[in-house]
């Protein structure tokens, strides 16, 4: 067996400017996040821009439920995916971020694709469930504590063969460091070993950013 390729900065700066160029918007969101310090990690990494991008466009994707807005990023470049009469969810507890953010949107011209939900994710999502809302896709990207109940409140609000995509799954390599038994990285492996048992979906984890998992609704 061949060994994996380590992706370097270079290498990732590289894969970035050979793939689907980003608007100028959404390069005006990583430069303010940039700005923003230590909390600029929250957002997707590029390349991960670019698979959603993908995901959203192959697989005839018109609705979906974002988990955690942060400013914009993610949001953006699924709404910039969908069709014109697509339509995505976004859920985030800070009205400051969620400011931000459709300032974003609206500078894009998507904001009518998109439609923010300020407060606690479960209880928006709850909301959404008894309006009998159904999604294609749910991305999910907030709080670490809540993975599993996102994951299972999410899958109620699946189309049959509908996609989660999880981010932060190989939580910086540390899942498969023994000597790490903190908090975030243990609620992350549990998380892992609980979809990968669960019989209704099945899971792959891909290794851009910080790990996706993505799971497929049989
Ligand atoms: C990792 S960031 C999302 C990054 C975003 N997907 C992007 O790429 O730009 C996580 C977001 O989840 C939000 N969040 C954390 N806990 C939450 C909760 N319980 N309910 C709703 N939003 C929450 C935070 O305010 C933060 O904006």
């Amino acid at each position: 067996m061949g060994s994996n390729l380590v992706i370097t900065k270079e290498i990732e700066n590289y894969i970035n400017n050979h793939s689907v160029e980003l608007s100028a918007v959404q390069k005006e969101i990583i430069l303010y996040n940039n700005s923003l310090g230590d909390i600029k990690r929250m957002q997707i990494s590029i390349s991960q821009c670019h698979f959603l991008h993908l995901i959203v466009k192959i697989s005839n994707i018109k609705k979906i439920l974002e988990i955690g807005t942060f400013t914009g990023l993610s949001g953006l470049t699924m709404a910039l995916s969908l069709p014109a009469n697509g339509e995505l969810v976004t859920l985030d507890k800070s009205s400051e971020r969620n400011k931000i953010a459709t300032n974003f949107f609206k500078k894009e011209k998507q904001e009518k694709k998109i439609k923010s939900i300020i407060g606690p994710a479960i209880e928006s999502i709850n909301i959404l469930k008894k309006k009998g809302k159904k999604f294609d896709l749910v991305f999910i990207d907030a709080d670490k504590e809540n993975y599993k109940n996102y994951y299972n409140q999410s899958f109620d609000l699946l189309e049959k063969n509908g996609l989660i995509i999880v981010d932060n799954v190989l939580w910086h390599g540390e899942v498969v460091d023994s000597k790490k038994q903190d908090k975030l990285t243990t609620i992350i492996r549990d998380f892992n070993s609980y979809i990968n048992k669960d019989k209704r979906t099945e899971n792959l984890i891909i290794p851009i950013g910080d790990g996706l998992s993505v799971c497929r609704k049989l």
